[in-house]
């Protein structure tokens, strides 16, 4: 029996109802695999815990997470605590920490699922974003509070090894997609030294790979690309706040941010990856159970799929489908479904494929 362990950190807003949506689904699928067991560990660390105690992660809690296979992550962001404060106190030392450079985030509308574009159907894209310094490094400061002159510097960091490895990955899931196409987004106009130095190591590394094609756009005019002509992205490569802003428009265009999963990772494998629905907290639905738990189910897909369970993450991923083809939507797709109902929903599809299957 295979045994994975799992670190789910359900964290704030709505995190807990759909995390606990996605280990429900976890359960299911492994209980009807049989041949792969999940052990989960649940890890209060949380806006509340934080008020309570200062801290979101204890002096031990990386070592501690270092041990699981993979981190089950919910969401972060709370309404008495500033998000600068919740986000470096939560997510970012993560990512950071256990070095995981590559966040990937799919982008493709689901059957039934209805875009805002009249040409929905043809987004069907993976936006890769660097995930480990950039805009997010955290190399800044400030000074004179609340003088007149009062200053403040946010400097993006980009490192050739950082870049570097970024591309090759992007390169190498490029390679994989049937249409093997990679698009480089930066704004090397206006940015002349490290987006510069992007694009130049970008086509450093497209050497390496003859069999996909490439093209650049900056990232301004990638939006109206992604809105008017979906048909002519695949895969994107883009720094950790253009790629932040791009996956959100990917998002709304796919009919939903709800819908959204991203994986964060490392791709190594020296630490643990961690996944996660890209929508955040929202405050404004917490506690109603009517959270979509779709991107969490399409992140525990991911999280099969790194863990070698490519059988089971495509199963899950049928369901999610069956499901959305049947118009079993929460209110943000503009249904009447609950999170229940849509978790039950998806079981009782896993479980129809194995009736067929027998
Ligand atoms: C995301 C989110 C986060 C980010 C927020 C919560 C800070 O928007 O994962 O896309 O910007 O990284
Ligand atoms: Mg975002």
């Amino acid at each position: 029996m295979r045994e994975y362990k799992i670190a789910a950190i359900p964290g704030d807003g709505i995190g807990p109802e759909v995390i606990s949506a996605g280990l429900q689904v976890l359960e299911t699928l492994a209980e009807q695999d049989g041949g792969f067991k999940l052990s989960v560990e649940r890890f209060p660390w949380s806006s509340d815990y934080y008020l309570e105690r200062g801290y979101y992660i204890p002096t031990d809690g990386l070592e501690r997470l270092k041990q699981f296979d993979a981190i089950f992550f919910g969401a972060v962001g709370a309404l008495n605590v500033p998000d600068h404060v919740s986000l470096w106190g939560l997510r970012l030392p993560i990512a950071q920490g256990f070095d995981q450079y590559a966040n990937v985030r799919p982008a493709r509308v689901l059957p039934g699922v209805r875009s805002p574009l009249v040409n929905g159907k043809d987004i069907d894209w993976v936006i890769i974003r660097e995930n480990s310094e950039g805009e997010y490094a955290g190399n800044g400061g400030r000074t004179h509070r609340g003088l007149p002159i009062e200053t403040a510097t946010e400097t993006s960091v980009f490192t050739r090894a950082g870049v570097e490895r970024i591309h090759r990955f992007a390169f190498e899931l490029a390679a994989k997609r049937p249409r093997k196409h990679l698009t480089l987004v930066t704004k090397s106009n206006a940015q002349r030294f490290g987006m510069v130095m992007w694009d130049e190591i970008f086509f450093e590394v497209a050497n390496d790979y003859p069999d996909v094609t490439t093209d650049r756009e900056l990232v301004d005019a990638v939006t109206t690309r992604m809105v008017l002509k979906p048909q002519t992205l695949d895969v994107v490569v883009a720094t950790n706040l253009h790629a932040d802003i791009l996956s959100d428009l990917a998002a709304a265009l796919s009919g939903s941010l709800g819908i959204a999963p991203t994986a964060n990772l490392n791709p190594e494998r020296v630490f643990p990856s961690m996944f996660e629905p890209i929508h955040g907290s929202a405050f404004d639905i917490t506690g109603k159970g009517i959270a979509n738990p779709v991107a969490t189910f399409w992140t525990a897909a991911m999280m099969l799929e790194h863990l070698g369970e490519k059988a089971a993450a495509d199963r899950l991923m049928a369901a999610i489908e069956q499901i959305t083809a049947a118009g079993v939507f929460t209110p943000d797709l503009g249904g009447t479904a609950t999170t229940a109902s849509v978790t039950e929903a998806v079981c009782k599809a896993l479980a129809q494929q194995v009736k067929k299957a027998a």
